[in-house]
């Protein structure tokens, strides 16, 4: 069966995935074609494209659409714990009692209209549309690989009213143990609050990830916030996640915290630096999110757990590292799988696999994130010679040792090969690299591109082979889903990509699914003694990451970025290497 997942449903970070046969052969962000981040409001046209011409398949020999959003009925307890709970905006409720699908029908008339523009099945395909947890959980469970039955764990902002979803997987099929509705949302606390810590909704809560470990979680108590226990959450709508007259505006912007948690911990943060007492109100928020979720975890899925130790997540909140590493410490988790697109990017591939398993298709376990569009070398000379900067280049005999050469000398080397990576982390395909064990290299990439909070933490890739050691632990980790603890005796040694609580958000690189950039990391090891480097996303800050030549090519001039390996070509600014 041919089946093309378009993800978009839910206003942001709209995506498209294609399987054939049960196996995941493309898949892209739109974001990634239209050069804006997230691409609000847009529908998957460029992705969806590229998915198709990728594998050869004309629009007449899609088999099915899917689609992320789902009809929730009248009765379905959804709507009415969303009307009872926003009593205090009595339009909204009402909406959700007597016109609760409304967002539906305006995804199948966008849907629709993108079906037609790509003429798939000659603008009449068959299309099915999956519940949005649902397809969170099926983008975890069915690509997890797991054959035993699994608990199945998916949290996000919303869907269509569900929040959160405990389930199971067995023998292919899905269960659903509890769901809770909107605004008792995790996701939207979470996302509040990094409203109110000054940054982004969707997009600013790594930062406040990153920012908590500065913090102490007990200086303030901030559980006025979100009552919990181990059966439920319940989110004050007082202070977080509020709507309509609640809100705290500023400058005509609607915020999704109220003017009363204003008054009662101070004026929104601004700015970059981590200052107090906002550093400590993340750390309490993280803390919070931590422990509701691993509470709930252990109400709902303890029993499978403690069965099978198989545990999949999925949704924007599953890319929270730091709650996932506490998820694997549990002494009944054995393995824990994040679905690397985990936030709604990663719908398209959810809806796709579990509407191909329904179909009968035997969905195949995920072997990589290199789903996006590829480019020769000689695509990237063409580039080359039509880029306004001027670029010189030179074919490379030897990429990797080049490549090594570079970082070792202590430069940061913008690094783009093979197929663009689906979900928000670059690993080692749209890269920016350096060596962690030169101090103030995390600081380089920061000035010459970045310039991104220096609290943020850099990232490492490492090698499978010597990834135990630094991370004492055999977890598998190919796609930065989780933090891990770095061993006391390698924290001196690569320092740049040690937070300031001693773990790291590693990838391990095997040689299997990335060989170039394994090669690179061991000619790297060869100079530095140490197989690991430092790894970011090829973007500038605010700009998605880049997805062809030319893309890189721009990126490269408007920073002060000395290197760039395209595929087979090193790019500099006239000066050669
Ligand atoms: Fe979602």
């Amino acid at each position: 069966m041919i089946v093309l997942g378009i993800a978009g449903a839910v206003s942001h970070d709209p995506s498209a995935a294609l399987f054939i046969d049960g196996r995941l052969v493309a898949a892209a962000e739109e974001e990634r074609f239209l050069r804006d981040k997230h691409a609000k409001g847009k529908f998957p046209y460029e992705a969806a494209r590229f998915c198709l011409e990728f594998a050869g398949i004309g629009p007449h020999e899609v088999d099915l659409v899917a689609f992320p959003y789902a009809k929730i009925g009248l009765g379905s307890a959804a709507r009415w714990h969303y009307a009872r709970r926003h009593w205090y905006a009595p339009e909204r409720a009402l909406l959700a009692l007597f016109n609760g699908n409304r967002r539906y029908r305006r995804n199948m008339q966008q849907l629709d209209a993108l079906i037609r523009a790509l003429d798939i099945g000659q603008g009449r395909p068959r299309i099915m549309a999956v519940e949005h947890h649902l397809a969170h959980a099926s983008s975890a469970y069915h690509l997890s690989g797991f054959q035993e039955k699994t608990a199945i764990l998916s949290i996000d902002g919303k869907g269509e009213y569900a929040t959160t979803f405990f389930g199971y997987g067995e023998r292919g099929k899905i269960y659903k143990l509890k769901e809770f509705f909107d605004p008792d949302s995790l996701g939207g606390f979470y996302g509040a609050m990094t409203e109110y810590l000054g940054f982004e909704m969707l997009d600013g809560e790594f930062k406040v990830m990153g920012m908590a470990p500065y913090g102490d979680p007990k200086r303030h108590d901030l559980s006025r916030l979100l009552h919990y226990d181990p059966e439920q959450i319940r989110i004050n709508t007082e202070l977080v996640n509020v709507v309509g007259v609640r809100r705290y505006k500023e400058n005509g912007k609607g915020y999704y915290f109220s003017p009363k948690l204003v008054d009662w911990l101070g004026p929104r943060r601004v700015g970059d630096e981590i200052d107090d007492p906002y550093v400590d109100y993340a750390a309490s928020v993280q803390a919070m999110l931590e422990e509701a979720a691993l509470g709930l975890v252990d109400h709902y899925l303890g029993e499978i757990l403690r069965e099978s130790g198989k545990l999949c997540f999925a949704g924007g909140v599953a890319l929270n590292v730091k709650l996932n590493q506490r998820l694997i410490a549990r002494a009944d988790v054995k393995e824990l799988f994040v679905q690397p697109a985990a936030s709604d990017a990663g719908t398209a591939i959810g809806a796709a696999s579990y509407a191909a398993n329904i179909l009968g298709d035997q969905v195949q376990p995920l072997e990589h994130v290199y789903l996006g569009p590829a480019y020769s070398t000689e695509d990237c000379i063409d580039a080359c010679r039509v880029h306004p900067g001027n670029p010189s280049w030179r074919r490379l005999e030897q990429v990797e040792v080049t490549g090594a050469e570079i970082l070792a000398a202590g430069h940061p080397l913008a690094w783009f090969q093979g197929r663009m990576e689906f979900g928000p982390r670059a690993l080692g395909n749209r890269s920016i690299l350096g060596v962690p064990n030169i101090p103030g290299i995390a600081d380089r990439i920061n000035e010459q591109i970045k310039y991104r909070e220096r609290w943020r933490p850099f990232c490492p890739s490492m090698l499978d082979r010597v990834a135990p050691e630094i991370l004492q632990t055999r977890h598998p980790a190919p796609y930065m889903t989780f933090t891990f603890d770095v061993a006391p005796a390698w924290r001196s040694r690569i320092p740049e990509v040690v937070h300031e609580d001693g773990t790291a958000r590693a990838q391990v690189v095997d040689p299997k699914t990335n060989p170039r950039y394994y090669r690179l990391i061991e000619e790297v090891e060869k100079r530095t003694g140490n197989a690991v480097v430092l790894n970011t996303s090829l973007n500038r800050r605010g700009e998605p990451m880049v997805c062809r030549p030319t893309d890189a090519l721009e990126m490269f001039f408007g920073s002060d970025l000395p290197y760039l390996i395209m595929e087979d070509i090193l790019v500099t600014k006239g000066n050669s290497y």
